[in-house]
């Protein structure tokens, strides 16, 4: 276990999931954690017994640029600087194109893509000073877009577009910025997934249990931005999508079409 010891680490959406874990492991390795989510009650009943000294809780929505803003600055007011920015906080959805409301996607993209692309302005002149790391928490749909997310797979791209353009942009200035796409993950995201008129699916159609804990997910994370990795594909089943589609796009098609359609309530006809 690397250990964060005195970093100061910022973890967008923290309130639950992969998030969740990954402030609980930050702590864990030594770490000042700050964190934000929309309600700041959720966020304290998460972290019951938080010591206010090395966890910072903020409400915060990251759509909102004045609140990132905000938020950061609180951070930079507590600890004085910033060593490690992670983007995490996300929604999905689950609806064809031809279903949505186009609300649906912007919300997605305001969320995954403009929450990050704005976190990350604000805490980029912290990170210059710190030669700090940039992450992005992306998804295999940020290498291969899924049916019935097509918003999703928008912001993850378009994510991955940003920190890849941003990480050559730093190239030689000792500010790393990498991605990492977990695989399916035990979380809340399938459940708060938005449906096609932008209500909460409100149930999800895997086995939760079956799937990489949230925890084992942010032990990973953690362990890549120890070891500055550019990006880290989590799982067998993500590193051969990615691979698939580079040499065989339109099979790739086809296999990725008959998964997303077995799936129970699937909206692929
Ligand atoms: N779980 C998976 O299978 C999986 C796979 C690949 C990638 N990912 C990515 O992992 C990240 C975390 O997802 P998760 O699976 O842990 O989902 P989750 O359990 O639903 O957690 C999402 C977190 O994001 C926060 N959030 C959502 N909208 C926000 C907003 N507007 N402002 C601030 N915070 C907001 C939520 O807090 P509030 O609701 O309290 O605001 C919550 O803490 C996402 O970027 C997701 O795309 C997940």
């Amino acid at each position: 276990m690397q250990s964060f010891s005195q970093k100061v680490i910022v973890i967008t959406g923290g309130s639950s999931g992969i998030g969740n874990a990954l402030v609980a492991e930050s702590l864990r390795r030594g770490a000042r954690v700050a964190t934000c989510g929309r309600n700041l009650q959720k966020l304290r009943a998460s972290f019951p017994n938080s010591d206010p000294s090395s966890l910072l809780l903020a409400e915060t929505d990251v759509r909102d640029e004045g609140a990132c803003a905000a938020f950061i600055q609180s951070v930079i007011d507590q600890w004085g600087g910033i060593d490690v920015l992670i983007n995490n906080a996300g929604i999905s959805m689950r609806a064809l194109f031809a279903d949505s409301q186009l609300s649906v996607l912007r919300e997605v993209m305001d969320i995954n893509f403009w929450g990050a692309v704005q976190c990350t302005k604000y805490a980029l002149p912290h990170l210059l000073k710190t030669k700090g790391v940039v992450v992005g928490i992306s998804s295999i749909a940020g290498y291969r877009g899924l049916p019935g997310r097509t918003g999703y797979s928008a912001s993850k791209f378009a994510l991955q577009g940003f920190l890849e353009a941003l990480r050559t942009e730093l190239l030689h200035s000792g500010t790393h910025v990498m991605w990492v796409s977990p695989g399916f993950t035990a979380s809340n995201i399938r459940n708060v997934a938005r449906a096609a008129d932008g209500s909460s699916q409100g149930e999800t159609p895997l086995d939760e249990g079956g799937l990489m804990s949230a925890e084992t997910c942010a032990t990973r994370i953690l362990d890549a931005v120890a070891a500055r990795k550019r990006t880290v594909v989590m799982t067998g089943q993500g590193k051969l999508t990615v691979w698939l589609n580079k040499l065989f796009p339109a099979f790739t098609d086809t296999q990725v079409y008959n998964h997303f359609k077995k799936e129970p309530g699937s909206p692929l006809r």
